[in-house]
């Protein structure tokens, strides 16, 4: 019996090493915070009852996981501790009780403050001047991270000092957390430049805190909260918060909702307000610190060795919780855009049942390796839509099945292309007619910009497709007087007047009919430049890649969207629709002045090198632009005209050893006469 209590207090106090340092050092946890505090709880129950199975190295006697190496290491003048957990209602009360029985007093004072879901950092003041920042490492020991402290904004670099005689030594203990939209904005920018991005707001700040180069922590947006002192000298409290007025005095930040003056019901109340603001906050909590405010109180009760008597941290149900993958979906959304989405077997998470999460896209899905038929850690924050955070590979059973993303549509079956987004791929429907997209598309083809369409608003739009009177771009200019005036809300003159603006609309330039059609990064601009380039909208549909580029302004983005949007063979079929039973005629947009001259420089690519004398470059370049020339700075096979001015450099030879033609300035300037 004995042997069998022996092995699990081994494989818990092991379990749990590991799961600590990954959670604290890697910053890659494998199980959520509920089983590991449920596997904690299990092992300290073991050690209370059999001591002799408890170990010196068991995590039951730790505060944390070791500093990491990099960083000078600092020794806390008073530790650093930790706090045990209250889960429900009983464990706060029983926590009273045993406070009530070792003071031999009832009625205890207490302060409640929000759990701030960030990184514990203590900052020493000496004569009122910050002269050092550490973390809390394993709450003896921590890093040195004072230049990175110093840059975050809101920790004061001397203390404000209007309302005391400033303390010789004043250590102050708090937590370093960064914002949710502060977050969303980091990660944001970190997709755009093509980095990694944090799994969440306590990760970045770690992150940030852990950077050997405080310029790089300049630059994340950190803040902080002080919640308590370390050692003090020159300056007294009663209670605790005292002290923490004194903070705020000091010029420090105290979160807002801190409640003091609570009985122990008082406590139990100030925790079910606090869970319902919690999703309001701009930054993550993650349960309720009670702590009892009468200093001396705090003194009688003492500590344990890793946390106070006199303190508990109450904690909010998991927001993280292991379920299994039963299947793996693809939603279109409003846009086209296809996110594949995990059917999980239902859990509650924080108290709300959760039973799908958003695998984002293909990249991500391959990039975890998550299969269906996986355990997975689910995460819900807030608001936002469930995520799956990672496999459990250790829960592997090896039946597991990998994901292909479809080929077509499963709304409306149309071939899928592939596109890249920032420094992901994602999968979208480009057809035009695609239930699931087609509300915001005929919205956006009868608007103000495109085919303009006066009574088409968003109501009656809607009501249209709802009605499956507009089934797709075509329907538009098929519908009936009649049939309009028969629609909720639709008198017969609005029905008329409908009808009318349809018909005048039906005479459209081919630059708005461009830009009606959606396509993706082809906004008006695009649409102009496509339209003067190719007088027809044949041409458009027939122009490759290559075609596309060459026009100034047009990235390749637009031109690969602008092909695949013709090779969709739904699309092509609408197109012909509006044209042939729709009676939509395109003019021509109005050619621009020089592109209807013929002249040597439209449609070509020019390289400008060397100096010249009768005109900068930028105006030598802005010139051509006109005539309808890309200028581009690096030199091909594919360059049409080098324009060579003085010490025209490497690039010559270049464009000689390539035969390619080059121009002098004085040829250029004969050749510009003649065609401006
Ligand atoms: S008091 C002995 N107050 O929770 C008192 N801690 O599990 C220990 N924390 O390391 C700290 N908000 O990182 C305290 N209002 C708060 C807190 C708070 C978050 C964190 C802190 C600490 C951990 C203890």
């Amino acid at each position: 019996m004995n042997d069998a209590i022996k092995k699990e207090a081994q494989r818990l106090q092991k379990e749990l090493t590991e799961h600590s340092h990954r959670y604290h050092v890697m910053d890659d946890p494998l199980i959520s915070d509920i089983e590991y505090d449920d596997m904690l709880k299990k092992l300290i129950e073991i050690e209370e009852n059999f001591p002799q199975f408890s170990t010196p190295d068991s995590p039951t006697k730790r505060v944390g996981a070791p500093p990491l190496s990099a960083f000078n290491q600092a020794i806390h003048s008073i530790p650093m501790l930790s706090l045990d957990n209250a889960f429900n209602n009983e464990d706060v009360l029983d926590f009273n009780t045993r406070i009530v029985k070792i003071l031999n007093r009832e009625n205890i004072f207490y302060v409640a403050e929000p759990k701030l879901d960030g990184v514990a950092v203590e900052l020493k003041y000496e004569n009122g001047t910050l002269v050092q920042a550490t973390t809390r490492g394993d709450g003896i020991t921590g890093e040195v991270i004072t230049e990175n402290v110093k840059t975050i904004r809101s920790v004061p670099l001397k203390l404000h000092r209007e309302k005391f005689k400033v303390p010789s030594l004043l250590e102050v203990r708090g937590e370093v957390i960064i914002t949710k939209p502060d977050f969303d904005l980091l990660n944001k920018t970190r997709i755009d430049n093509g980095e990694s991005v944090f799994a969440n707001p306590r990760n970045a700040a770690a992150g940030s805190l852990r950077q050997l180069d405080s310029k790089i922590t300049a630059k994340r947006p950190l803040d902080i909260f002080v919640y308590g002192a370390g050692e003090v000298k020159d300056l007294s409290f009663k209670s605790h918060s005292q002290m923490l007025n004194m903070m705020k005095q000091l010029g420090f930040p105290v979160n807002p909702h801190i409640k003091a003056g609570l009985s122990i019901e008082g406590v139990l109340t100030f925790y079910k307000k606090l869970e319902v603001l919690r999703d309001s906050l701009a930054y993550e909590i993650d349960g309720m610190v009670i702590k009892v405010d009468d200093i001396l109180l705090q003194r009688q009760l003492g500590e344990k060795s890793k946390s106070p008597r006199w303190a508990i941290a109450y904690k909010f149900p998991a927001i993280r919780k292991s379920t299994r993958i039963k299947d793996i979906i693809v939603q279109v959304g409003r846009t086209g855009t296809l996110t594949p989405v995990a059917i999980l077997e239902s859990i509650n998470i924080g108290g709300v049942m959760v039973s799908r999460a958003t695998l984002h896209n293909e990249d991500l899905i391959k990039k975890k390796d998550i299969r269906i038929g996986d355990m997975v850690l689910v995460i819900r924050a807030g608001d936002v839509i469930p995520k799956v955070v990672k496999v459990i590979e250790s829960k592997r059973k090896g039946n597991e099945i990998p994901f292909e993303m479809p080929l077509h549509c499963p709304v409306c079956h149309s071939r899928l292309v592939k596109v890249k987004l920032d420094i992901t791929h994602v999968h979208k429907c480009i057809n035009t007619s695609c239930q699931a997209q087609l509300k915001e598309r005929i919205r956006h083809f009868v608007s103000k910009k495109a085919f303009d369409i006066e009574g088409l608003g968003k109501k009656i739009v809607d009501q249209l497709v709802e009605e499956k009177m507009i089934q797709s771009f075509a329907d538009v200019f098929l519908l009936e007087k009649e049939k309009l005036a028969k629609l909720d809300r639709m008198a017969q003159k609005s029905a008329f007047n409908l009808v009318r603006a349809i018909e005048k609309s039906k005479t459209c330039s081919l630059r708005r009919f461009i830009y009606a059609l959606g396509i993706d990064h082809t906004g008006e601009n695009a649409a102009k430049l496509i339209s003067e380039r190719f007088s027809a909208l044949k041409d458009i549909m027939d122009a490759d890649k290559e075609n596309l580029v060459s026009i100034h302004g047009i990235g390749p983005e637009t031109a690969s969207a602008v092909c695949q949007f013709f090779s969709n063979m739904e699309n092509l079929n609408i197109i012909s629709k509006i044209i042939n039973e729709g009676g939509v005629k395109l003019t021509n947009d109005k050619p621009s002045r020089v592109e209807s001259w013929d002249n040597p420089f439209n449609k070509r690519r020019i390289v400008l090198t060397g100096t010249l004398l009768t005109m900068t470059r930028s105006e030598a370049k802005k010139i051509l632009e006109k005539l309808g020339a890309g200028i581009t700075s690096s030199l091909s096979s594919k360059t049409d005209f080098l324009i060579a001015g003085n010490k025209p450099g490497s690039k010559f030879a270049k464009a000689k050893k390539l035969g390619i033609q080059i121009l002098d300035e004085k040829s250029l300037t004969a050749m510009l006469k003649s065609h401006l």
